[in-house]
């Protein structure tokens, strides 16, 4: 049975102020901390063993997911002392793999909602013979990636992380963070050090003749390191367009946690979710939100494509549009904040202090 190493360690400094207190993958989409979905989603594909490279408050992962038996898997976690890379990562766990050095290893990135064929990746990677083999995906703007050019066989011709120039803008198909790692290449990986697979790893291999074979598909991708993509993925989840098993309820418009309240009139649609213990006040409309649990939403506010951070509180009449407020902070009554304004964890903004002038 096929393992799995899970890169959790970033800072996920772009999704600030959510990860102030959370690192990235427990940050809740569609009402369980993001982890649980790819947890779900790998061990719905037969994977039973999974190592946790972590690093960037560590100390949250062990106590929620425990030895991960609640998900029918076998979960281990590793800490870096200081960040080691992604390379770094998948190296310094290596000693708690049981595969042998021809085996297939599964390796994903931690903030990655995807409708990818797990088995269908490992398949490729078994008939290729490839020494790595890497999911891809076409994205419109590719300069935020990994560009992985490929040829007629799909086997990778180059690896350009984030690239610079538009010159090196030779392809739209990127690398979309899950891989098929035969297990002598992880052993290989320099141990004790920062190491980069995407700046290091990929391009020494290619450079030595190593086979690094691509798999293109069209489903579902998503990477939440962003607020609006974090909300986007959520509020997917929700209405079922993105796969998981995981999500605690049926998919529809809205996923309301049981211990949730909301008044009878208040509208919720496109996917928004409302936490344990928050509270939705009378005529709200909350549209592709995502609000965590014990936050407050009071009557009338107008929210749309925003996230409301754990016990925040939106007052009466506000409105928020791409919009995340952090843990514990306030907008008080009769604002108005759109487009990537972010409120601080414990912030208080003022009754009638803000407003958003448009062009008129
Ligand atoms: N353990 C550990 N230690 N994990 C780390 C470290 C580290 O030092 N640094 C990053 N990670 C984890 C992050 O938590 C995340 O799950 C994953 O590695 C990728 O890091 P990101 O910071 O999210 O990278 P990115 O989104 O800019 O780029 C990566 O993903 C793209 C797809 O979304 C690259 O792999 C690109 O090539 C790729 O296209
Ligand atoms: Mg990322």
């Amino acid at each position: 049975m096929t393992e799995a190493i899970l890169l959790v360690g970033g800072k996920g400094t772009r999704l600030r102020p959510l990860t102030v207190n959370t690192p990235k993958p427990m940050v809740p989409a569609a009402g369980v901390p993001f982890l649980t979905h790819q947890l779900a989603r790998a061990r719905a594909a037969g994977v039973e063993h999974i190592v946790l490279a972590t690093s960037y408050l560590a100390e949250v992962f062990e106590p929620y997911f425990g030895d991960g038996s609640a998900l029918g898997l076998h979960l281990e976690y590793v800490t870096e002392e200081e960040p080691l890379g992604t390379g770094g990562a998948i190296r310094n766990v290596a000693s708690r793999l049981r595969s042998g050095p021809q085996d297939p290893v599964l390796i994903f990135n931690g903030d990655i909602l995807t409708g990818l064929d797990i088995k269908a990746l490992v398949a490729v990677h078994e008939t290729s013979g490839a020494d790595v083999s890497l999911h891809l995906t076409r994205v419109a703007d590719p300069r935020a990636y990994g560009l992985v050019p490929t040829d007629a066989d799909g086997r990778v011709q180059a690896f350009l992380e984030k690239p610079q120039t538009p010159e090196e803008i030779v392809t739209d198909q990127i690398n979309a963070g899950a891989y098929v790692f035969r297990r002598s290449v992880i052993d290989a990986i320099p141990a004790g050090r920062p190491v980069s697979v995407e700046r290091e790893t990929f391009p020494d291999l290619l450079a030595s003749g190593a086979h690094l074979q691509g798999m293109v598909d069209s489903t579902y991708w998503l990477d939440l390191g962003t607020p609006q993509a974090f909300v986007r993925g959520s509020a997917d989840l929700v209405l079922g367009r993105a796969p998981s098993p995981a999500v605690p309820g049926r998919c529809g418009d809205r996923l309301i946690l049981p211990t949730a309240t909301v008044a009878p009139d208040a509208k919720l649609t496109g996917g928004t979710v409302i936490g344990e213990g928050a509270v939705i006040g009378p005529g709200a409309r909350i549209d592709a939100t995502t609000v965590l649990p014990g936050a407050r939403v009071d009557e009338g506010a107008v929210l749309s494509a925003s996230l409301i951070g754990e016990n925040a509180h939106v007052g009466a009449r506000t409105i928020l549009s791409d919009v995340v407020v952090g843990d514990g902070a306030t907008v008080g009554a009769d604002n108005e904040l759109r487009a990537g304004a972010r409120v601080w964890c414990d912030a208080v903004v003022a009754p009638s202090s803000i407003r958003f002038s448009s062009d008129e």
